[in-house]
């Protein structure tokens, strides 16, 4: 929502900012873990929309609903992502979606919003199902031994051959064969990304450190598992051409793209296959054991969960369709709230393309929000 009326536009020289250090600005508040919480303490300090400074460089930071949904609206042409994002990604070897802008973000996003529809969603619905049964019948064996067991690892098991499974169509099935080799890589990879992107200096151009070459690492095993994924997916397409016509997952159908319109390149491929990973494993399998914490808080939660499912699938130990899934209201309640409560995408960074007003408020060109 643009205005013309500059008379009473704020700008960033405007807005307040909560209380920080002298010399490092809001820094250290910022990279605390619990960074989410940082945040909400400063709007309770200062208001939804405000500045802070993270030793020197100034961010503008917004609470406010609308005017992030006008943003995110605007990307990419009146904003990008923060240029960092694609420095550290493509530093790493990822050039897909998430770090892409302009035209060729438009290109990739495509692809991964067709990937993602509704309807293929519950073409995949059958594949969720067998991996769910697979995590219960888990569950079930650590109970009848009375053995107790770390959820957020079991959860990043469970994401991880969901996601894999129905991008890639490779059953890694994490959960059956035992082998969390990729979950300790990924657990590496994904925090690295975030603490590098807002680093005020860029010291592991420099000099690395253990944990650096142990990401590096980390970044090569991935790599390999990709490679293979690549591999056996042409080796698919190679072997049942049909599938050209109806590729079953998102690495078949950016395969058949590069093959018919030559429209992504291998790096592009590949970028694309480590961005879906990344994406669809960590917020899934943090975002449910959040919500299996928050209902081992709430009993009388559990109750209405059960007694949601009772009536919905009565027979079977899963809903066994997607209709029933979303049919499961109380269950979606608690997994907003969970989100709500501990978003795993706390934030998203943003840079003005150019000037741009919305709501009253004027995002000076190359200002960082
Ligand atoms: C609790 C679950 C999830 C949450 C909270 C979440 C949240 C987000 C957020 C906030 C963004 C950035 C949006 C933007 O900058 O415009 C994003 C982007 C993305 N997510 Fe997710 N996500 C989740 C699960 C998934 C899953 C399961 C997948 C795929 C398997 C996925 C794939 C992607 C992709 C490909 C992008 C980049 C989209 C683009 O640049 O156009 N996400 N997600």
């Amino acid at each position: 929502m643009s205005t013309s009326n500059t008379s009473n536009i704020l700008t960033s020289d405007n807005l307040p900012s909560p209380k920080g250090h002298p010399l490092t600005g809001h820094f250290t508040d910022f990279r605390a873990n619990n960074k989410h919480r940082v945040m909400e303490k400063w709007v309770d300090e200062v208001g939804d929309l405000f500045r802070i400074s993270l030793i020197g460089k100034k961010f503008i930071v917004s609470a406010r609903s609308s005017l992030n949904k006008e943003v995110l609206r605007l990307r990419p042409n009146k904003f990008r992502r923060f240029s960092n994002i694609d420095q550290v990604m493509s530093e790493m070897g990822i050039c897909g979606v998430f770090n892409a802008e302009g035209e060729t973000w438009k290109n990739h996003r495509k692809l991964a919003s067709e990937a993602l529809n509704l309807d293929n969603v519950k073409s995949y619905y059958p594949t969720i199902a067998e991996i769910t049964e697979r995590l219960i019948r888990k569950f079930n064996k650590y109970a009848a031994l009375n053995e107790s067991f770390d959820v957020q690892k079991q959860m990043m098991r469970y994401t991880v051959d969901i996601t894999t499974e129905i991008a890639f169509g490779y059953p890694m099935n994490t959960l059956e064969k035992g082998d969390n080799t990729i979950q300790k890589h990924l657990n590496k990879i994904f925090p690295m990304i975030n603490s590098r992107i807002t680093a005020p200096i860029p010291i592991w151009r420099l000099i690395k450190s253990k944990k650096d070459r142990d990401f590096d690492h980390s970044l090569n095993e991935t790599r390999k598992l990709i490679i293979q994924f690549i591999k056996e997916g042409r080796q698919r397409l190679a072997d049942t051409p049909s599938l050209k016509q109806n590729p079953k997952n998102f690495l078949e159908a950016l395969l058949v793209q590069q093959e018919q319109k030559d429209k992504f390149t291998d790096y592009e491929i590949f970028g694309n296959i480590f961005t879906m990973l990344l994406a669809g494993e960590d917020t899934t399998s943090n975002t449910i054991s959040w919500c299996i914490y928050y209902l081992s808080q709430n009993p009388h939660l559990i109750e209405k969960v059960r007694a949601e499912a009772n009536v919905i699938y009565e027979e079977s130990n899963i809903p066994m369709t997607y209709k029933e899934v979303s049919q499961l209201k109380v269950a979606e309640a608690v997994a907003l709230e969970a989100l709500r409560i501990n978003p795993v995408t706390p934030n998203l960074y943003m840079t003005a393309n150019e000037d741009v007003e919305i709501e009253g408020f004027r995002f000076r060109k190359g200002e960082q929000s």
